[in-house]
């Protein structure tokens, strides 16, 4: 019977047929461990030379990795392995044959991953965060249908910056000049006077000529827009929905959390307790070390974090040390000494990640304990801050001067009702959104000051002219969202094909 890996459980005792591609193989005399791939799991598959036919023996052990084929076999249970289950295969078919696979086991550095996108993508760490970007997705759109929330699709081509001017990538468009949409806020706006609530899950582009592991070209957004939200309502919007998001892939994702190696405790506790909400008078306060969260400072923690990296790269190098001196002295045997050198690879890499925090950790300290009061957060004082908790927090009342033109302003005119969700663990912003401003007079005033083409602004005026309600919404950055729920270095490993500062292909 023709199954799926992920149905296996389903099927222990019985004879199954399994097509999909071989992700490992291990030769031992007279025996072939497979690990079969089918894009529902990873599931291994034992050839054993006495128990099928001789061709079928020298296909399994000379099968290439990645060749796709197709086995019987039957399924028996066996809890060491990742589905619990294995298969004794008694029939194996090649389909097609692959040869020096570009990517084997060894590390491999990311640029060279990265130019094999199209095939790193079959490997299990990216199948896992691809699944868990599959099962945040469905989330969302589940979480605002039950809402009573309408989906709308925003234009690609506008004729108007939303965030700002300096990131917006310009095309073509009959003749004039198009720009690709930095977000569908605008657009959401629009809508949500004709719905009541609406959200918008498209791509957007900002045009970010700087590597950092946060930012890309590309990156695909969720924007809901409510008519008759404050601020209040906004966040508490976000954090039900930030929630519902956790709960879900705590509940359906735990295989590949595990394949991740990624502890789960802190998303646990982010889906159970309410995000602190903090002005930016005080998360300023605390980012500067001027006040305390129980009783410790950023800069103490910062201080101790230091600390620990440089225990930490002592002991690695000591590790390399030792292990070379044992690889060196020959007395290991062939296996003994492969695993030592994939132990040296890993410390090495390891040793890599502490110099850079020594480096970084006192450029962050000096930046955070200068900040100057009224600048908007960079990313390493978002990191610096976020060390004080263990769940996101949410920083709103911006200084109105380094926020977007839209923003409410408070009642005394000198913040803008803004709100930024912030990740822990080095994470930063993964939500922007706020109170969007309903006095024309002060809108038209900020799209001067913000040196905005007017006339492109007409018709969202208009939604000030006709009708005009308070109203709220945010952005939630997909990848950036992704990227901390699975603990990973960079948002680029978030999407299927990353566009970033310097890359286009594949
Ligand atoms: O804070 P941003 O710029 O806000 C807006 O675009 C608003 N118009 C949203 C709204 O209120 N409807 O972007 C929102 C989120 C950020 O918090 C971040 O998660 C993500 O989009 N983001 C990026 N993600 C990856 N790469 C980039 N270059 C990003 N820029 C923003
Ligand atoms: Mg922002």
């Amino acid at each position: 019977m023709l199954t799926t890996i992920s149905r296996l459980r389903d099927h222990v005792g019985q004879r199954v047929t399994l097509q999909g591609w071989v992700a490992n193989r291990r030769n031992s005399k007279g025996i072939t461990f497979l690990i079969l791939r089918d894009g529902t799991g990873f599931c291994q598959c034992v050839v054993e030379a006495s128990q099928v036919a001789a061709a079928c023996f020298e296909l399994a052990e000379h099968i290439g990795l990645e060749s796709s084929c197709r086995l019987s076999g039957l399924v028996v249970r066996d809890e060491r392995q990742i589905g619990g289950v294995e298969v004794r295969v008694e029939e194996l078919q090649l389909i097609g044959s692959s040869h020096d696979y570009p990517i084997a086991k060894k590390e491999h550095g990311p640029d060279f991953l990265l130019d094999h996108r199209h095939l790193w993508l079959r490997s299990q760490r990216q199948w896992a965060i691809m699944r868990i970007r599959n099962a945040v997705i469905y989330s969302l759109h589940r979480f605002f249908q039950q809402q009573g929330f309408v989906q709308m699709d925003a234009p690609i081509f506008t004729a108007n910056a939303v965030e700002g001017t300096s990131t917006l990538f310009e095309t073509d468009y009959y003749g004039t000049p198009a720009y690709l949409s930095q977000s569908g806020q605008l657009y959401g706006e629009a809508m949500a006077m004709a719905m009541g609530k609406i959200y918008t899950f498209g791509p957007t582009f900002r045009a970010e000529k700087s590597k950092t592991r946060r930012h890309l070209s590309e990156f695909w957004m969720i924007e809901p827009e409510m008519a008759f939200y404050d601020l209040d309502q906004n966040m508490d919007l976000i954090e039900a929905m930030l929630q519902f998001v956790l709960a879900a892939v705590l509940e359906e994702c735990m295989n590949e959390f595990y394949i991740l190696n990624r502890d789960v405790g802190i998303l646990q506790r982010s889906a159970q307790a309410r995000f602190p909400r903090l002005t930016y008078e005080e998360a300023v306060e605390l980012l500067t070390g001027r006040a305390a969260v129980n009783g410790t400072t950023t800069l103490e923690l910062l201080e101790a974090d230091l600390q620990a990296v440089r225990k930490r790269k002592a002991a690695v190098l000591q590790e390399i040390e030792e292990r070379n001196q044992k690889l060196a002295s020959g007395t290991l045997r062939k296996g003994e000494a492969n695993y030592y050198r994939a132990a040296i690879d890993r410390l090495k890499n390891e040793l890599k990640d502490l110099e850079e925090d020594e480096v970084n950790i006192p450029q962050w300290l000096a930046s955070a304990k200068h900040f100057r009061f009224g600048n908007d957060f960079g990313g390493s004082d978002e990191t610096v801050l976020t060390r004080l908790f263990d769940v996101p927090i949410m920083v709103y009342n911006w200084p109105h001067e380094v926020k977007a033109f839209y923003l409410k302003r408070t009642a005394d005119g000198r913040w803008a009702k803004g709100v930024d969700v912030l990740a822990p663990e080095g994470y930063g912003e993964i939500v922007g959104g706020g109170e969007r401003e309903t006095d024309i007079d002060l809108l038209i005033e900020k799209i001067h000051e913000h040196k905005l083409p007017m006339q492109a602004f007409e018709w969202y005026l208009d939604l000030r002219r006709y009708g005009s309600v308070p109203h709220s919404g945010f952005g939630l950055g997909l990848e950036r969202l992704l990227a901390w729920l699975c603990k990973l270095p960079h948002v680029r490993e978030a999407i299927p094909f990353p566009r970033m500062y310097g890359r286009l292909t594949p």
